[in-house]
C-alpha cells in the first residue's frame, strides 16, 4: 500500500501513547460508574479494540451502524440507522467511540437519537477530529488527534473500503483518488 500512501500523521506509536492517556482520563472519570462503550461500524473497530484494553475499568460493549443519506464523500446530516443497539441504554452511561468527526453532522444526529432513549449520560470518544467538526456544537470529551483537513486513511479510516487495516494514519496520495 505504500504507493497510495503520501506522509505519516500518526505513528503506531503516537496511537497507543495517546489511547494510554485517553484511557487513564477515562477511568478516572468514570469511576465507580457503569460505562457502555458504543463504537460506530465500521471505522471505530480498530479505536474501540484498543481502548476497550487500555482501560482498567470494567466496560460493556454494543455497535451501531449508520449510514449518511446524500451522495459523495460528504455527510448530509440525514442519518439512517443500519444496525441498532441491542442494549437498552435507560440509564446507562454511554461513551460513543468513533474513529473520525468531520462535519460532526453524524454525530450531532447520533447524540440526539441516543439522549432520547433515556441514559445517564452520553459523551463522546474520537481517535481523530478535523476542523470543521469544531463549528458544530458537539461537546467531544475526549479526543485522540486534532488533524488537519487532509484525505486520511489508516486505522479504521477508508477510501472505498481499502487502507482500514493500516497501523497508522496517513494522507492518501492524490493519484488514488483522482484517477
Ligand atoms: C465516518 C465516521 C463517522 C462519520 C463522520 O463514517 O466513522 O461515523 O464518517 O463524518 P461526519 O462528521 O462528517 O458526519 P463513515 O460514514 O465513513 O462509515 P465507516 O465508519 O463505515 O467508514
Amino acid at each position: 500500500m505504500g504507493a497510495d500512501l503520501e506522509k505519516i500523521l500518526v505513528t503506531e506509536d503516537q496511537i497507543s501513547a495517546r489511547l494510554a492517556e485517553v484511557a487513564a482520563e477515562i477511568d478516572a472519570d468514570y469511576a465507580g460508574r457503569d460505562l457502555l462503550l458504543v463504537g460506530v461500524l465500521k471505522g471505530a473497530v480498530m479505536v474501540m479494540a484498543d481502548l476497550a484494553r487500555a482501560l482498567h475499568h470494567p466496560c460493556s460493549m454494543d455497535w451501531m451502524a449508520v449510514s449518511s443519506y446524500g451522495a459523495g464523500t460528504t455527510s448530509s446530516g440525514v442519518v439512517r440507522i443500519l444496525k441498532d443497539l441491542e442494549t437498552d441504554i435507560k440509564d446507562r452511561n454511554v461513551l460513543i467511540v468513533e474513529d473520525v468527526i468531520d462535519s460532526g453532522l453524524t454525530l450531532s444526529w447520533l447524540v440526539g437519537n441516543l439522549r432520547s432513549r433515556g441514559p445517564a449520560s452520553v459523551e463522546i470518544c474520537t481517535m481523530v477530529r478535523k476542523p470543521l467538526a469544531l463549528d458544530v456544537d458537539l461537546r467531544v470529551r475526549y479526543v485522540g488527534f486534532d488533524l488537519p483537513n487532509e484525505f486520511i486513511v489508516g486505522y479504521g479510516l477508508d477510501y472505498a473500503e481499502k487502507y482500514r487495516n493500516l497501523p497508522f494514519i496517513g494522507t492518501l496520495a492524490q493519484h488514488v483518488y483522482q484517477r
